[in-house]
């Protein structure tokens, strides 16, 4: 079994949903799934040896909050290289930061990287309970066999 480590940056919860049925999506397909807020990883080492990651921030005034910004950085020194990964996020009408955070994960940490972000207004609108649990499951497809 493998096991996924889902971050979120939240300020009023709607990414924190997210986080949480992309885990949903994780468990269904058979492996485990962590859900921590920024505030929960001290240092690259509470990033480190896991198989799947996923990494979200809301959007505010254009941009990811700042404590996502944060795991960004200890990202870099936690062997991500290869790994699934996905990013998503809470927006109101421009979102801005899943695609930043995805990007990141692509370029820089060189993640094997589901097909896109994944941004939702709100869990619960617009069918996003069910492509948030469907993003969870596309993390664990891309998980190699073991
Ligand atoms: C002061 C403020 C600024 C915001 N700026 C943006 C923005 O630049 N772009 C956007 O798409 N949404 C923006 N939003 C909307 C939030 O991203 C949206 O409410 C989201 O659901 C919040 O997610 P959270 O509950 O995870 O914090 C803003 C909201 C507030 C209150």
């Amino acid at each position: 079994m493998s096991k996924v480590l889902i971050v979120y940056a939240s300020r009023t919860d709607e990414t924190k949903s997210i986080a949480e049925l992309i885990a949903e999506g994780v468990r269904i397909s058979g492996h485990e799934a962590e859900v921590k807020k920024t505030s929960e990883i001290k240092n690259e080492d509470d990033l480190k040896g896991y198989d799947g990651y996923a990494f979200g921030s809301a959007t505010y005034h254009g941009e990811m909050i700042t404590s996502m910004k944060q795991i960004l950085f200890l990202a870099e020194r936690a062997e991500l290289k290869g790994k699934p990964g996905g990013a998503f996020g809470a927006y109101g009408w421009s979102g801005e930061a899943p695609g930043r955070i995805f990007e990141t994960m692509e370029n820089i940490y060189s993640m094997k990287m589901v097909s896109g972000p994944l941004m939702l207004k709100a869990s619960w609108i617009e069918g996003g309970i069910q492509a948030a649990r469907e993003y969870g499951k596309s993390i664990t497809k891309r998980l190699s066999h073991r």
